[in-house]
């Protein structure tokens, strides 16, 4: 695995493998990487002939009084992991590289961007797809692949590569899950053990709401008063949304009719946690 720290430098790299033939992934992380990215890797890898992880704290996307100053790090852990997984390129740029003196472009996309997380955390999005857009161009991947954990980031940036025409296929990498059910997340680092206990609540009521909704319940609001309920028996657990939206557009939905998104987020202490399902009718 080599490391490359410049836009051009990654440009020229990718710009030798498409002329030798070679297709490229890439998997765009902050690092503090753990089996859900990984899991992220085997699906570039299984698509492409060469394999880029980019790791970048990226400011742009974290609101005033969020983490950005404690977000977890470790380099050499990381290294470690992807070369152990077979990577090819560490991209690795540093903050001046991305945004130097005089940056001032943003890439903004419109509406499923609204609702859900946009709405507690409202220059969110605007962020995540400037630094996207900009790893597109110094990477030029043919696949880019995506937690659907982060879900409507996934559906932001699959509407920004459609509209802006980058020809990259942008992929969903299915949501890995720790032994309790907890979903894989570089911030479940910041949980004490009861938090990390308590923060279970969250996959269990969206697991018992796709139960209830197999057995026939359609009706969100039903839904969502039990995931509610679960939730708010947990002390340390304050649920921010909970929401029944269509998967594509993400706007809500009144029933589920066909394929709906159960996505929720919720503070853990002083740690704010996202999961989702899917909701089937069939
Ligand atoms: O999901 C993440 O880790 C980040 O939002 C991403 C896509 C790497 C952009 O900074």
């Amino acid at each position: 695995m080599i490391t490359i720290d410049q836009p051009s430098a990654m440009q020229a790299w990718s710009d030798a493998e498409h002329r030798r033939g070679r297709s490229v992934g890439l998997v765009p992380t902050m690092g503090f990487l753990h089996d859900g990215h990984l899991s992220l890797v085997e699906i570039a890898r299984g698509r492409c002939d060469a394999c880029v992880v980019s790791i970048f704290v990226n400011p742009l996307q974290f609101g005033a009084g969020e983490d950005l100053d404690r977000y977890p790090r470790d380099e050499a852990g990381d290294r470690a992991k992807l070369e152990a997984a077979g990577v090819d390129v560490l991209y690795m740029p540093a903050a001046d590289a991305m945004y130097p003196d005089g940056f001032q472009t943003a890439v903004t996309v419109a509406e499923v961007t609204r609702g859900l997380c946009g709405d507690g955390r409202p220059t969110h999005f605007q962020g995540v797809t400037t630094v996207v857009a900009k790893l597109f161009n110094a990477v030029r991947p043919e696949v880019a692949v995506f937690g659907e954990k982060d879900y409507q980031q996934l559906a932001t940036v699959r509407r920004m590569a459609r509209d802006l025409d980058f020809g990259i296929d942008v992929v969903g990498g299915p949501i890995v899950r720790d032994a309790d059910g907890l979903a894989m997340s570089s911030r479940n680092a910041y949980l004490s053990a009861d938090e990390r206990s308590a923060a279970r609540v969250l996959s269990r009521s969206l697991a018992q709401a796709r139960t209830v909704c197999a057995d026939g319940e359609r009706d969100a609001a039903t839904l969502l008063s039990r995931v509610r309920a679960m939730v708010s028996a947990e002390p340390l657990v304050r649920l921010e949304y909970a929401s029944v939206v269509d998967a594509s557009t993400l706007r809500p939905v009144e029933r589920v009719q066909s394929d709906a998104l159960l996505a929720l987020a919720a503070q853990v202490g002083k740690t704010r946690l996202i999961d989702n399902t899917l909701l089937t009718a069939a």
